[in-house]
């Protein structure tokens, strides 16, 4: 719902109101975002300045006007009258000046989503989204400003954008433009990221914020693991379960940039939008420019319910809306099973063994074109390599689906390699600059999407290839930053970096409205661009390359805070891991796995019988609760040693509990799984899953377990261990919400004395999943 009760618009989502007011001079005073409000509070909410502060400037000397918008909490800021906070905008105007003074002009209530030409946006998918436009005009020139406003009120989120148009006489420059700007009062803050790198994705940090600018941005030319988009701006003292606290994220592939800026004068101001570093847009009289959109939304109950407002709204609004609500196959990939070498009869083996398995959809990633024989060369050529696929990519297609198994290939089409064909003939397609020698990433260059022609060739040779092999799915692999940034095709190269992007849109939506039902998960050496502007396009993301379920562990946690498990693809891989050596039990890397999307990404040759039969077990376990584990509410926990780690999904009455044991303590503590949004009055079935072990987990101390001696290095160990399995303890009860959410006793873990089948046998990277049904 929005209103305008003059002067206030009040805009409510299910449980939030956000309004703020035209004020006498007409620039808009931000009053409020939190918990629903009364409407008559709202006359109460404004700055009250009573005397005149010192080393301030008055907007005007009139009466009622001889404010001074420094002292003001604002909705969008100009620069050059009075307000000396971070400006949210940096526009040379037609007079040669970078003052601007934009004040209420008109506004439109709106029903449903206001579309964008370029970029991407979320959709409706209620007829309870509604918007607004504020439209503000400069002062002096014909320019005007468009504050884009829209609610999701089933999301409890809502969504701002602006629009600068430029009806003046004469061009302008804009070199900064934020989506959005949030000005609140307060000096108590902490700022939440996600910060890290290939292979530790998704870091979560907390920085607390004190006077001055704190930045959270990337001018790698794409989202980037480096820093998400994603920033949380909390009250000390919030944690998963308590407290107050705002989420920002931006629908956007490219350089982002968040700043929380903390003034002298206890106000807080926060703003969201395109890096303004190495931007400059030339507006023309009678053009416009767009900005993506910033997602916000509050919570008084801690992060746990704010993270479950942004997944709400993912799922919902952001998702195309023909992957809404539906499980996603179990893949088995063909990357760490052999990287560039295979040819078609080991892929058949591989697609034979997953079927078997219950794996439904098989997906050829890179390797498969031109002389891709290694990552030196090919990107850019689309021509099979017939050596490897003897019947080609259709023949290959046509034998998998014949299997009973879904087909998928991996693209790369950003990029060329200075050795390829294509190179060959349109070195122009790539980005260098004349005179200097190119960086290179990975051996290779960006392809220049700036230019019209280049997303020609892309999406006609995707196209053709996705039609031989009536393609299930793509996966989208982006893997350079961006460097050498030039293109003919732009008159401004400040231009480069949105353009580019605008281009990734351009061929990411046709694509999309020409293959509606092909599934497209999105990559950059695992979780570079892992953003709401991809999740547009394909409805998940590989989270990472690294599948090691401990490192895993804070990763997938990390991503958790602005993105629902739906989006998060978790491979089970080989181990010892290829990133880290690290060993760990095949039931731990499927439980880590298993929440979000399953895959597969191994050669099943080097599983024994016994684990290939895990394997089988865990996919069928999967299967019967994909809907939950996909789809259902995310539960962090405020850990309190760093040796554990617990996650928790639940939805309608059924809850999946996760315990992880990243180290083995000597005599650990005795231990409670509590679990959270039971119903207190309920009565529930809780249930370890039966993990059995094969003997090697206790290797020459096996007589722990059995009544008799073995040397592990013998043939009679090594027959019983393919043989015999041992039990570990199970959890059984039925229990009231109440007893359940205050905290469940567990049976002692392995004290290093004795084992029975009730003792808990967690060890190193350990872990135990507890399913809990409400019991009739
Ligand atoms: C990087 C991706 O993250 C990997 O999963 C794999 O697809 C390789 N690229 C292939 O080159």
């Amino acid at each position: 719902m929005i209103s305008y009760k003059e002067p206030f618009f009040i805009l409510e989502t299910q449980s939030l109101t956000y309004a703020f007011k035209v004020m006498e001079t007409k620039h808009l005073e931000h009053l409020y975002y939190g918990n629903k409000l009364s409407h008559d509070d709202l006359e109460n909410l404004h700055t009250k300045l009573t005397a005149k502060a010192r080393g301030v400037v008055d907007y005007s000397e009139t009466e009622g006007k001889d404010v001074p918008l420094d002292l003001m909490t604002l909705e969008y800021s100009s620069f050059g009258k009075g307000d000396f906070k971070l400006s949210p905008l940096e526009v040379k105007m037609p007079d040669g000046t970078f003052v601007s003074d934009f004040i209420y002009h008109k506004h439109e209530l709106i029903n449903g989503i206001v579309p964008s030409d370029k970029l991407p946006t979320a959709h409706d998918g209620s007829d309870q989204t509604k918007s607004l436009i504020v439209t503000l005009k400069d002062t002096k020139f014909d320019i005007y400003l468009d504050l884009i406003y829209t609610i999701f009120f089933d999301s409890d989120v809502m969504t701002r954008r602006v629009v600068m148009r430029n009806h003046s006489k004469k061009s302008i420059s804009i070199r900064k433009i934020m989506s959005m700007m949030f000005d609140i009062y307060g000096n108590h803050y902490e700022m939440l990221t996600l910060d890290g790198g290939g292979i530790k994705e998704g870091q979560k940090h907390i920085t607390p914020v004190s006077y001055g600018t704190y930045i959270n941005s990337s001018s790698t030319g794409i989202s980037s693991y480096k820093h998400n988009p994603g920033v949380i701006l909390l009250e000390k003292g919030t944690h998963e379960d308590y407290g107050n606290c705002y989420g920002f994220n931006l629908i956007y592939s490219g350089n982002h940039y968040t700043a929380i800026d903390q003034s002298s004068h206890g106000i807080l101001r926060v703003m969201q939008g395109i890096n303004p570093s190495f931007f400059e847009w030339d507006l023309k009289h009678e053009q416009s420019f767009e900005t993506p959109t910033v997602v916000m939304t509050f919570s008084s109950k801690g992060l746990n319910d704010l993270s479950h407002h942004m997944h709400h709204f993912i799922n919902h609004h952001i998702i195309p809306r023909q992957f809404k609500d539906v499980v996603r196959p179990i893949v088995i990939n063909s990357w760490e099973a052999f990287y560039f070498d295979f040819n078609e009869k080991k892929l058949l083996n591989l697609a034979k063994k997953a079927k078997h398995l219950g794996i439904e959809l098989f997906v050829l990633d890179d390797g498969w074109f031109s002389t891709r024989n290694n990552d030196l060369s090919g990107l850019g050529d689309y021509d099979v390599n017939t050596k490897k696929l003897k019947t080609g990519i259709k023949g290959l297609a046509d034998k998998i689906r014949h299997m009973g198994l879904k087909f998928g290939l991996w693209f790369e089409p950003e990029m060329i390699n200075p050795n390829s064909k294509l190179y060959q003939k349109h070195g122009e397609y790539s980005v260098q600059i004349e005179g200097r020698e190119p960086s290179l990433g990975r051996h290779q260059l960006l392809l220049d999407l700036c230019n019209k022609e280049v997303r020609k060739y892309i999406i006609d040779q995707m196209s053709e290839i996705i039609d031989e092999a009536k393609l299930d799915y793509i996966k989208w692999d982006m893997n350079r930053y961006m460097t050498d940034v030039y293109s003919k095709h732009i008159k401004n190269q400040g231009m480069f970096f949105h353009t580019y992007v605008l281009g990734l849109y351009e061929i990411l939506s046709t694509l999309r409205n020409k293959y509606p039902n092909i599934l497209i998960e999105t990559c950059s050496s695992g979780g570079n661009r892992f953003d709401l502007g991809m999740l547009i396009f394909g409805p998940q993301i590989w989270t990472s390359d690294n599948t090691d379920p401990i490192a895993r562990l804070s990763i997938q946690k990390g991503m958790s805070y602005f993105y629902p498990l739906s989006t998060l693809s978790n491979h089970v891989s080989l181990s010892p891991h290829e990133q880290t050596l690290r060993k760990t039990p095949l039931h731990t890397r499927f439980n880590v796995a298993m929440f979000g999307v399953l895959g597969y990404e191994l050669d099943f040759k080097y599983l024994s019988k016994t684990e290939l039969k895990i394997i089988k077990e865990h996919i069928l376990f999967y299967k019967m609760h994909r809907h939950e584990l996909q789809f259902g509410d995310f539960y962090r926990f405020n850990e309190d040693d760093p040796y554990h780690m617990y996650y928790q999904v639940s939805k309608n009455d059924k809850h999946f509990y996760g315990d992880f044991q990243i180290l083995t303590l000597p005599n650990p503590n005795l231990e409670m799984l509590k679990l959270k949004r039971l119903d207190k009055d309920k009565s529930y079935h809780m249930k370890s899953i039966n993990q059995k072990m094969t003997l090697d987990k206790f290797g020459h101390l096996i007589s722990h377990a059995l009544p008799i001696k073995l040397n592990p290095n013998k043939f009679l160990f090594r027959l019983l261990t393919k043989l015999k399995m041992l039990d570990n303890a199970i959890e059984d009860v039925t229990l009231s919400g109440t007893a359940l959410m205050h905290g469940y006793k567990l049976k002692q873990q392995f004290m290093g004395t004795y084992y029975n089948n009730q003792t808990r046998i967690m060890g190193d990277f350990g872990s135990q999943i507890y399913i809990i049904k409400e019991s009739s």
